[in-house]
């Protein structure tokens, strides 16, 4: 079909590089928004590996998606700088009035909420990323609006 035909486009354009099984998945997480379940069959075939191997490196890493993301993704630092300035407090509050935890998308697709590990504001600790823009100096308040943001 239609997808597995776009997942061996890349694999073919992909397979001569040496280790090419990151490459392959960054593109089709790039293609796809997430790495569609068949895919690992197919790479597997593609790369004389077992569809085992091909799983377990997807789900290694963090950045690969099994589904695709909510219409917004909110990332939150988790690094230590943030860790000091009371991420995981906020973190707390924001999964609960989420309703969802790492990785997780809200029921009505509206948001997917990610960690991260720095994103170079640590000066202006705690720090997150909605959509691409950094907010800094998180507080109850720029979380209100966030979240806000993200429910319309
Ligand atoms: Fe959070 Fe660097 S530790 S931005």
């Amino acid at each position: 079909d239609d997808v597995s035909a776009r997942i061996s486009a890349v694999i073919a354009e992909l397979q001569h590089l040496e280790g090419p099984m990151l490459p392959i998945l960054h593109r089709l997480q790039e293609e796809f928004g997430y790495i569609p379940e068949v895919a690992k069959q197919i790479i597997a075939s593609a790369l004389n590996l077992s569809r085992a191997e091909v799983h377990g490196v997807v789900t290694f890493y963090h950045d690969f998606r099994a589904e695709p993301a909510g219409r917004h993704v909110l990332k939150l630092c988790r690094a230590e700088a943030c860790q000091s300035m009371g991420c995981e407090p906020l973190a707390e509050t924001i999964k609960a009035k989420l309703g969802i935890d790492w990785h997780e998308t809200t029921a009505d697709g509206a948001v997917t909420l990610e960690p991260v590990f720095c994103l170079g504001l640590c000066a202006q600790a705690p720090a997150a990323m909605l959509d691409g823009e950094l907010h800094a100096r998180l507080d109850e308040d720029c979380l209100t609006d966030i979240l806000a943001e993200v429910r319309s």
